[in-house]
């Protein structure tokens, strides 16, 4: 590979902020890597949708991404990784890393009683169960959806006595299980780890699939002879809705505010 796709950028995509807590892990493990994150926040939640709408829309993203000249794609969204991607693989040219088979992975190396939280679509679809068993068919899992998580997170509610009482109600199942590991189904959900930390007893693991995900995504870029070894470019923030709103949410979790571009995911696909 030339010197060219190793100064390519790594799309990172998500429906809105919940993918910032793959890129913290980006900029952590791969500080030479320079960043497309797209968020498609016009049409965010992605979680209460159907499946035919999260294909159409992972499939317009992966599209875009690939026309951004990116030369590797990590899918920081397990609503997306969980329905479209099984079926995207074989449309995209650049390699993709997923995240529910890196979180599922590193459940089973925590615990025997796992719990997940996620998305109702995720949750729906089984993959992480599935993912999990086949990685150790001795574990028991319970998933539990949270419709409200997502929709609270990007209006920033984090904080708030309405989504502590949530966040006990969505994990109550779990806790009368006496789940050991709880994994992060959602990329949005570890933003609410002040939360839940306090709601969790202090023996219960929590498991972001987001660092295995990004480790996994350094070892493929090694073995490609993809890994850039200049410093990066600034992160291209690019999203489908208000990208004012998006500044304001993420400058608490960046650090920094960014400059954030609005795009046209729609027209990629051709019909
Ligand atoms: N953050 C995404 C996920 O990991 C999507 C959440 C949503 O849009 O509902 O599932």
């Amino acid at each position: 590979m030339g010197t060219n796709s190793q100064r390519a950028r790594i799309g990172v995509f998500d429906s809105g902020v919940g993918g910032l807590t793959v890129l913290r892990e980006m900029y952590r493990q791969l500080p030479n890597e320079s960043i497309l994150y797209v968020g498609d926040t016009a049409r965010v939640p992605y979680g209460n949708r159907s499946a035919a709408e999260i294909l159409q829309f992972a499939r317009e993203i992966l599209t875009w991404l690939c026309q951004q000249g990116v030369k590797m794609i990590v899918v920081a969204c397990n609503t997306s990784d969980a329905i479209a991607i099984d079926q995207l693989c074989a449309e995209i040219e650049v390699p993709i890393l997923r995240l529910i088979l890196s979180g599922a992975r590193a459940a089973v190396q925590q615990g025997k009683r796992v719990g997940v939280i996620a998305t109702p679509a995720t949750t729906a679809s089984n993959a992480y169960r599935l993912a999990i068993l086949e990685a150790d068919s001795t574990v028991q899992v319970w998933q539990v959806g949270c419709p409200e998580f997502v929709p609270l997170i990007e209006q920033n509610q984090i904080h708030t006595p309405y989504t502590r009482a949530i966040a006990l109600e969505y994990l109550t199942p779990l806790l009368e299980q006496n789940i050991d590991t709880l994994v992060y189904g959602c990329t949005h959900y570890p933003h609410l780890s002040p939360i839940l930390r306090t709601l969790l007893p202090p023996s219960v693991q929590l498991v972001d699939p987001a660092v295995h995900v990004v480790a996994a995504a350094a070892q493929e870029l090694d073995l490609l002879g993809l890994k850039s070894t200049r410093p990066p470019l600034p992160t291209r923030f690019c999203v489908s809705g208000n990208p004012d709103h998006f500044r304001q949410v993420s400058v608490q979790w960046l650090g920094c505010t960014p400059l954030v571009e609005q795009v046209n995911l729609t027209e990629t696909v051709g019909v």
